[in-house]
């Protein structure tokens, strides 16, 4: 198993993260607001080019998913069906000394007590008494706490309610993106020419009212999903499940995460309609944590939206004329989670001549910039006028960064530390041979290309 290469990685992941403009906290010049983050330049690239790679592998590459945008905020009876109201919970406690709030399952974990998701809260404060002696508040180290309650994580709002007593029948921000798929199923399904076994892929903002939020954008309070939900015949959902599972893990290493900082997490306790659930966990900086979760969720989803709107989910195949409401399996995935597993991945320091080299290796097709462009010094003019013509030529088709300020070596720095794959420097020499010094991220090594073959060069590079 990989052990993390540094006990400060997080923080040095953190700290170039907002040196270089790829994650910022949010409202920071107000005091900042926990677990909230804004992306920069960088990592908003970062952040859209992983939302490519999912989009182009869940429903360009598949001619059985389609895709869909539904609404944050929608009848509030949706999430009554989907069970969030009455169980979408925490426990939750306060620490009498520092008042920080904790999650007590976390708590009960970092202590090799396993709590289960399912267990009331009397049940959970069993088990938090009987090992009281073992936890310490993680804020000031003391261990005297309130008892544990279940908080529900879903956030409130008033968007369409104007009256004054509104939290009596609030809408809510949503805080999986899969409902809206649920609720779409018909709606999909009569206006496109898919058959079961059909998916409904969908990335968007959710919002939960996490109680800790101390890892950065591992867990926040807004966040990005990229979920799939795949409807499917009863009889099948278990091979077609085993079948998600697979293209899930070949579509990580596909993207380039290293293959021994991921593994399998089986759950063992389920919620009572799920048939199986795994998750796909990364090596974060912090250990092995969920990535990704892949579930068998059964008729549940259907099934009670069909319940509660009182209208039919169900399904009759074309060739057997056989009626019944599909079963669904699903993938769902953060993008922030994303994020930090690729940063992590990337994340290298590199002794280079009695200096530290801190590079972020990311796979070409994830690099927020592709390609830099040089002029050797600011103050020759053809020099900068033959590196900016190969920049306005070379934008069309890639992000890239014109850079003439500093020496080349600390330019190079600069684009190692935002993971730049290709450095090209324009030279004296250019105005002669028409050639310019291309300079790989990883190897530093450096060659000539003609600048007419520069196009060639980088399609076979970056494509
Ligand atoms: N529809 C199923 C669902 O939402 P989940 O395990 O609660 O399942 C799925 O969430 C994925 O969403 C997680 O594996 C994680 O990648 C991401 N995720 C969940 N809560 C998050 C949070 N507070 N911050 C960032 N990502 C989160």
């Amino acid at each position: 198993m990989a052990e993390k290469k540094e006990d400060n990685l997080m923080e040095k992941i953190v700290s170039l993260c907002k040196r270089r403009g790829f994650v910022f906290p949010s409202s920071e010049i107000y005091g900042g607001f926990a677990a909230v983050y804004d992306y920069g330049n960088y990592g908003t690239e970062l952040s859209k080019n992983i939302k490519n790679e999912w989009w182009k592998a869940m429903v360009q590459l598949r001619e059985d998913i389609v895709g869909l945008d539904s609404s944050i905020v929608m009848s509030p009876r949706i999430w009554e069906a989907s069970g969030h109201v009455s169980g979408f919970s925490d426990p939750l406690a306060e620490c009498k000394n520092c008042h920080a709030r904790l999650r007590v399952d976390h708590l009960l974990e970092e202590a090799g007590v396993f709590a289960d998701e399912k267990m009331s809260e009397e049940e959970i404060n069993e088990l938090f008494k009987a090992n009281f002696d073992k936890i310490k508040c993680p804020s000031c180290g003391k261990h005297d706490f309130t008892e544990a309650h279940k908080f529900n994580l879903l956030v409130k709002s008033n968007l369409g309610n104007f009256a004054s007593d509104w939290d009596k029948d609030p809408v809510y921000l949503r805080g999986e993106t899969c409902q809206g798929i649920y609720v779409n199923y018909k709606n999909v399904l009569n206006s496109t020419r898919v058959k079961i076994p059909f998916g409904i892929a969908q990335i968007g903002k959710a919002f939960r009212n996490e109680i800790t939020a101390r890892q950065f954008i591992f867990r926040t309070r807004e966040f990005e999903q990229m979920e799939m939900q795949y409807f499917v015949n009863p009889e099948n959902e278990m091979t077609e499940y085993e079948k998600l599972r697979q293209t899930r893990w070949d579509y990580y290493i596909a993207l380039g995460i290293k293959e021994e900082n991921l593994k399998w997490h089986k759950h063992e306790n389920l919620v009572f309609y799920a048939k199986e659930a795994y998750d796909i966990e990364y090596n974060f900086p912090f250990g092995f944590k969920e990535l990704e979760g892949i579930h068998a969720r059964g008729e549940h989803d259907l099934g009670s939206h069909s319940k509660c709107s009182g209208k039919k989910m169900d399904y009759t195949d074309p060739e057997t004329n056989e009626t019944y409401t599909p079963h669904v399996i699903e993938s769902s995935v953060g993008v922030g989670r994303t994020m930090l597993a690729v940063l992590t991945d990337a994340y290298t320091e590199e002794e280079v001549e009695g200096e530290t080299r801190v590079v972020l290796k990311f796979p070409p097709k994830l690099a927020p910039i592709k390609v830099a462009i040089f002029p050797l010094l600011k103050n020759k003019p053809d020099l900068v006028e033959k590196a900016k013509g190969i920049y306005d030529k070379l934008k069309q088709d890639y992000m890239c960064e014109f850079d003439d300020s500093g020496n080349i070596g600390k330019r190079y720095r600069r684009q190692d530390e935002i993971g730049t794959p290709y450095c090209m420097t324009v030279d004296f020499e250019s105005l002669e041979d028409e050639a310019v010094t291309v300079r790989d991220r990883d190897t530093m090594a450096q060659e000539r290309i003609n600048i007419a073959e520069l196009d060639k060069y980088l399609e076979a590079k970056l494509k």
